[in-house]
Protein backbone atom coordinates (compact mmCIF):
# COMPACT_ATOMS: atom_id res chain seq x y z
CA UNK A 1 0.00 0.00 0.00
CA UNK A 2 1.34 3.45 -1.20
CA UNK A 3 1.01 6.56 1.52
CA UNK A 4 -0.99 7.79 -0.79
CA UNK A 5 -3.79 5.20 -0.34
CA UNK A 6 -2.84 4.62 3.39
CA UNK A 7 -3.68 8.39 3.74
CA UNK A 8 -6.50 9.16 1.50
CA UNK A 9 -8.45 10.69 3.82
CA UNK A 10 -6.13 12.77 5.50
CA UNK A 11 -4.64 13.79 2.61
CA UNK A 12 -7.85 15.09 1.16
CA UNK A 13 -8.71 16.55 4.34
CA UNK A 14 -5.31 18.47 4.41
CA UNK A 15 -5.16 19.58 1.27
CA UNK A 16 -9.37 21.53 1.67
CA UNK A 17 -7.53 23.68 4.21
CA UNK A 18 -5.86 25.35 1.87
CA UNK A 19 -7.26 28.13 -0.95
CA UNK A 20 -4.18 26.11 -3.72
CA UNK A 21 -3.83 22.57 -3.11
CA UNK A 22 -0.11 23.38 -4.11
CA UNK A 23 -0.01 25.79 -0.14
CA UNK A 24 -0.52 21.94 1.25
CA UNK A 25 2.95 20.75 0.41
CA UNK A 26 4.43 20.99 3.62
CA UNK A 27 1.95 19.37 5.82
CA UNK A 28 2.08 16.26 2.94
CA UNK A 29 5.57 16.20 3.15
CA UNK A 30 5.11 15.54 7.16
CA UNK A 31 2.82 13.02 6.84
CA UNK A 32 4.50 11.33 3.69
CA UNK A 33 7.42 11.16 6.11
CA UNK A 34 5.42 9.39 8.68
CA UNK A 35 4.89 6.80 6.61
CA UNK A 36 8.32 6.05 4.81
CA UNK A 37 9.84 7.41 7.88
CA UNK A 38 12.33 10.00 5.86
CA UNK A 39 11.37 11.96 2.77
CA UNK A 40 12.87 9.15 0.07
CA UNK A 41 12.52 9.45 -3.27
CA UNK A 42 9.11 7.52 -3.56
CA UNK A 43 7.79 10.19 -0.29
CA UNK A 44 8.78 12.95 -2.68
CA UNK A 45 7.33 11.48 -6.11
CA UNK A 46 3.99 10.99 -4.24
CA UNK A 47 3.81 14.29 -2.86
CA UNK A 48 4.85 15.61 -6.33
CA UNK A 49 2.27 13.63 -7.94
CA UNK A 50 -0.71 14.56 -5.76
CA UNK A 51 0.19 18.55 -5.50
CA UNK A 52 1.11 18.36 -9.03
CA UNK A 53 4.44 19.57 -8.66
CA UNK A 54 7.95 19.03 -9.62
CA UNK A 55 9.83 16.00 -7.52
CA UNK A 56 12.68 18.99 -7.52
CA UNK A 57 10.36 21.54 -5.67
CA UNK A 58 10.13 18.87 -3.36
CA UNK A 59 13.69 18.12 -2.84
CA UNK A 60 14.41 21.23 -2.91
CA UNK A 61 11.75 21.55 0.91
CA UNK A 62 13.51 18.92 2.18
CA UNK A 63 16.63 20.09 1.64
CA UNK A 64 15.81 23.42 3.40
CA UNK A 65 14.08 22.04 6.57
CA UNK A 66 15.45 20.15 9.39
CA UNK A 67 12.19 18.80 10.11
CA UNK A 68 12.51 16.40 6.64
CA UNK A 69 15.22 13.86 6.26
CA UNK A 70 16.69 12.96 3.45
CA UNK A 71 18.73 9.76 5.10
CA UNK A 72 16.85 7.12 7.00
CA UNK A 73 16.38 8.21 10.84
CA UNK A 74 16.12 6.55 14.26
CA UNK A 75 12.45 6.23 15.72
CA UNK A 76 13.43 8.98 17.83
CA UNK A 77 15.01 11.83 16.31
CA UNK A 78 17.08 13.91 18.93
CA UNK A 79 16.91 17.51 17.39
CA UNK A 80 19.18 19.72 19.93
CA UNK A 81 19.26 23.21 19.09
CA UNK A 82 22.69 24.97 19.46
CA UNK A 83 21.84 28.07 18.17
CA UNK A 84 23.31 31.38 20.40
CA UNK A 85 21.02 31.56 23.15
CA UNK A 86 21.41 27.54 23.81
CA UNK A 87 25.37 27.54 22.93
CA UNK A 88 25.39 30.40 25.85
CA UNK A 89 23.55 27.92 28.00
CA UNK A 90 26.17 24.99 27.32
CA UNK A 91 24.16 23.08 23.92
CA UNK A 92 27.82 22.07 22.67
CA UNK A 93 28.44 20.47 25.69
CA UNK A 94 25.31 19.02 25.98
CA UNK A 95 25.52 17.85 22.63
CA UNK A 96 28.55 16.20 23.18
CA UNK A 97 27.15 14.30 26.35
CA UNK A 98 23.85 12.98 24.66
CA UNK A 99 26.55 11.90 22.11
CA UNK A 100 28.87 10.19 23.97
CA UNK A 101 26.00 8.61 25.83
CA UNK A 102 24.51 7.21 22.87
CA UNK A 103 27.64 6.33 21.23
CA UNK A 104 27.38 7.86 17.64
CA UNK A 105 27.87 11.31 16.67
CA UNK A 106 25.73 14.00 15.30
CA UNK A 107 23.39 13.01 12.08
CA UNK A 108 23.82 9.52 13.09
CA UNK A 109 21.99 6.59 14.10
CA UNK A 110 22.33 4.24 17.40
CA UNK A 111 22.92 0.90 16.37
CA UNK A 112 18.90 -0.53 17.62
CA UNK A 113 17.52 2.21 15.62
CA UNK A 114 16.17 3.85 17.94
CA UNK A 115 17.83 7.28 18.27
CA UNK A 116 19.32 9.91 15.50
CA UNK A 117 21.16 13.00 17.20
CA UNK A 118 20.89 16.17 15.25
CA UNK A 119 21.92 19.55 15.97
CA UNK A 120 19.14 22.35 14.59
CA UNK A 121 19.28 25.84 14.37
CA UNK A 122 16.82 28.05 17.20
CA UNK A 123 13.23 26.22 17.49
CA UNK A 124 11.86 29.73 19.23
CA UNK A 125 12.86 28.74 22.86
CA UNK A 126 15.47 30.48 24.04
CA UNK A 127 14.35 31.06 27.31
CA UNK A 128 14.36 26.87 28.12
CA UNK A 129 17.44 26.56 26.79
CA UNK A 130 19.36 24.13 26.37
CA UNK A 131 16.52 22.37 24.96
CA UNK A 132 15.69 19.67 21.95
CA UNK A 133 12.87 18.58 19.80
CA UNK A 134 12.07 14.78 19.82
CA UNK A 135 9.33 13.76 17.12
CA UNK A 136 7.83 17.31 16.96
CA UNK A 137 7.84 17.88 21.22
CA UNK A 138 10.10 20.30 22.81
CA UNK A 139 11.99 18.68 25.92
CA UNK A 140 13.34 21.74 27.42
CA UNK A 141 15.76 23.20 30.52
CA UNK A 142 18.04 20.00 29.82
CA UNK A 143 20.47 19.14 31.84
CA UNK A 144 22.11 15.64 31.70
CA UNK A 145 19.49 13.89 34.66
CA UNK A 146 17.03 15.10 32.24
CA UNK A 147 18.08 13.53 29.53
CA UNK A 148 18.93 10.23 31.40
CA UNK A 149 15.18 10.31 31.87
CA UNK A 150 14.07 10.74 27.77
CA UNK A 151 16.15 8.11 26.85
CA UNK A 152 14.64 5.62 29.70
CA UNK A 153 10.91 6.90 28.97
CA UNK A 154 11.30 6.38 25.37
CA UNK A 155 13.28 3.42 25.25
CA UNK A 156 10.22 2.22 28.00
CA UNK A 157 7.55 3.48 24.91
CA UNK A 158 9.67 1.59 22.28
CA UNK A 159 9.13 -1.82 24.02
CA UNK A 160 5.44 -1.00 24.38
CA UNK A 161 5.70 0.26 20.92
CA UNK A 162 3.25 2.94 21.95
CA UNK A 163 3.61 6.57 20.69
CA UNK A 164 3.03 9.22 23.27
CA UNK A 165 1.15 11.57 20.89
CA UNK A 166 0.00 10.62 17.36
CA UNK A 167 2.37 12.27 14.57
CA UNK A 168 -0.82 12.38 11.90
CA UNK A 169 -3.22 13.90 14.57
CA UNK A 170 -0.31 16.79 14.74
CA UNK A 171 0.45 17.02 11.01
CA UNK A 172 -3.25 17.49 10.75
CA UNK A 173 -3.90 19.40 13.31
CA UNK A 174 -1.34 21.73 11.94
CA UNK A 175 -2.73 22.19 9.06
CA UNK A 176 -6.08 22.87 10.29
CA UNK A 177 -4.64 26.22 13.06
CA UNK A 178 -2.34 27.38 10.49
CA UNK A 179 -0.45 27.81 13.36
CA UNK A 180 3.01 25.52 13.41
CA UNK A 181 4.48 26.63 16.65
CA UNK A 182 1.60 25.70 19.18
CA UNK A 183 1.41 22.95 17.68
CA UNK A 184 4.31 21.42 16.08
CA UNK A 185 6.07 23.24 18.78
CA UNK A 186 3.56 20.83 21.27
CA UNK A 187 3.75 24.14 24.10
S1 LIG B 1 18.75 29.37 20.45
FE1 LIG B 1 17.98 27.42 21.04
S2 LIG B 1 15.84 27.70 21.08
FE2 LIG B 1 16.61 29.63 20.46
Amino acid sequence: MTFTEKYAAEIEGIIARFPHKKSAVLPLMHLAQHYYGYMSDDAMREVAAILDLDPTHILSLAGFYTLYYEEPVGKYVLEICNDLACALRGADQFVEMACNKLEVGVDETTADGLFTIKTVMCLAACDRAPMLQCNLKFEEHLDEAKFDALLARLREQAAAETIETSVVEKITAYAKSGNQVSVIGNR
